[in-house]
């Protein structure tokens, strides 16, 4: 068996498989976040070991052979949140969380002390969400517990932490800090030096694929196992992701509608997107990622229903989206209802519905909801198209959007690409017992991992020419609500 334990925002996530790609069981175990002031967004790193616990137990306890068929542990976990330790390994503050946002004056001080050599160095700008600005805030409003802090480290290596007894990093999520040389696969001693970070603070490096130990004797007793078992490295959650869907060349990209919405792009060298994309190091030895994020999109769709949705569940809502026309008959929606990420990095930037009409009933409001969020994406990928010089062969869809014929079409005729799904949606967890897998020596080569790992529908969605020449000249004008809205928002 493989395991991989994807430690996420609000649950932790463990997959059991055997080491050709099938399924045993899954446990997770949920915890909240605290909000001890406006904008703060905290998790003791405790709850994440005890959530790892309660599900190690729960494998233990349902799969008779667990103790002595588990052969490697990986995981995949939340990107950016800073972990601080002391000289014996344990917590000294409350994990700051990628989604707090109590950064934005680090953010300028960042920007304003590296300039371009920010972006040159990381692939990156200063976002409040990234870690080196928690770091600085950290040193600026808590001094006593930063004197304290020996190293620091990202959420998902607290677990190989708490499993090895070994601290260590590696390239995927380092790259989310804001401190890693991502060209040169090391900490970048101009940034740590300009902020006054110790290099002795920041751990070892690794691939996500690399070994950091094996189980702690005290640990395999505690959860019933005997034999050796080996744990790797890892990696952010949405390189992991990446893996776990086949993103391992530049053929296929990936939309994910989820909460928030992501478009992400293999990458096999650095690529100069100027700061209009994230751009990481890749769970694939030696490669990138590039990353366009949608902040609201199924959050978007979940506000409509929630204010607008008289009580229908999501299918009764969004039943007769089918009937109205492309382009929902030149109503607009722009999916800005917390800000936006990529293109426009504005965090005062706020939603609208542009173009009402009386001909329009709730129907094209849903449809326009839908194609707002979709027309959010296309940006992302647009962007990666034009600078790759290069279109998609195919897109691949995950998240509740792919649940829904009427999305699927509509992705497939707003980004002119066909479409393709997943049979079984596992998420970044997949990609970290792909990790695990591959650690062990199972596979040959990555094709060979992701042809046994990853399977799609035979079903693809393919973009109709008519709905296509529609929405190019929609998304047009749809671009320009942005400008047309930021000075009302802000
Ligand atoms: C990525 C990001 C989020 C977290 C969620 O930049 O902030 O997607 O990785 O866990």
């Amino acid at each position: 068996y493989v395991l991989g334990i994807d430690l996420g925002t609000s649950s932790l996530k463990g997959i059991l498989m055997t080491s050709d790609g099938n399924v045993v069981l899954t446990k997770s175990a949920s915890y909240g976040i605290d909000n001890p002031k406006q904008g703060f967004s905290e998790q003791r790193p405790e709850i994440w070991t005890n959530a790892l616990e309660k599900v190690l137990t729960e494998l233990s306890k349902n799969v008779t052979d667990f103790g002595t068929a588990l052969a490697g542990i990986s995981f995949s976990g939340q990107m950016h949140s800073l972990v601080v330790l002391d000289e014996n390994n344990l917590p000294v503050y409350p994990a700051i969380l990628w989604n707090d946002v109590r950064t934005s004056a680090q953010c300028k001080e960042i920007m304003d002390k590296m300039g371009s050599r920010l972006l040159e160095i990381t692939g990156n700008i200063a976002l409040e969400g990234f870690t080196l600005p928690k770091i600085l805030w950290l040193q600026e409003n808590e001094p006593e517990v930063w004197t304290k802090v020996k190293k620091i480290m990202l959420p998902k290596d607290y677990l190989g932490l708490y499993l090895t007894g070994n601290v260590h990093t590696e390239y995927s999520d380092a790259a989310g800090t804001l401190l890693l040389d991502i060209e040169k696969h090391e900490w970048s001693k101009e940034i740590a030096k300009t902020f006054n970070v110790s290099m002795e603070i920041l751990p070892e490096l690794t691939e996500s694929v690399g070994q950091i130990g094996v189980l702690t004797e005290e640990v395999k007793a505690k959860f019933g196992i005997t034999t050796e078992v080996k744990v790797f490295a890892g990696g952010a959650d949405n390189a992991a992701a990446a893996l776990g869907v086949g993103l391992i060349n530049e053929e296929v990209g990936l939309i994910s509608m989820g909460t928030s919405g992501v478009v992400s792009s293999f990458e096999p060298k650095i690529a100069d997107y100027k700061g209009k994309l994230h751009f990481f190091n890749h769970t694939v030895p030696g490669a990138y990622y590039s990353m366009g994020v949608t902040l609201a999109a199924g959050n978007s769709l979940n506000w409509y229903k929630e204010t607008f949705g008289h009580g229908l569940d999501f299918a009764e809502l969004l039943a007769d989206v089918g009937s109205v026309a492309v382009g929902s008959d030149g109503l607009l929606f722009t999916p800005y209802i917390v800000g936006e990420r990529t293109p426009h990095f504005d965090s005062k930037i706020r939603g609208a519905f542009l173009g009402i009409s009386a001909v329009h009933e709730q129907s094209h409001f849903s449809r326009s909801v839908l194609e707002g969020i979709t027309f959010s994406l296309r940006d992302s990928k647009d962007i990666m198209e034009a600078t790759k010089a290069k279109k998609f062969k195919r897109l691949i869809s995950v998240g509740g959007g792919a649940q829904n014929p009427d999305i699927m079409q509509m992705q497939a005729d707003i980004f002119d690409s066909e479409m393709i799904r997943l049979t079984v949606e596992q998420g970044p967890g997949l990609g970290a017992c792909m990790i695990a897998a591959f650690g062990c020596g199972f596979y040959e080569n990555l094709e060979e991992l992701t042809a046994t790992f990853v399977h799609y529908q035979s079903e693809t969605f393919t973009p109709i020419a008519e709905n296509v020449a529609k929405y190019e000249k929609v998304y047009q004008i749809w671009k320009q609500a942005y400008q047309a809205t930021a000075g009302i928002s802000h």
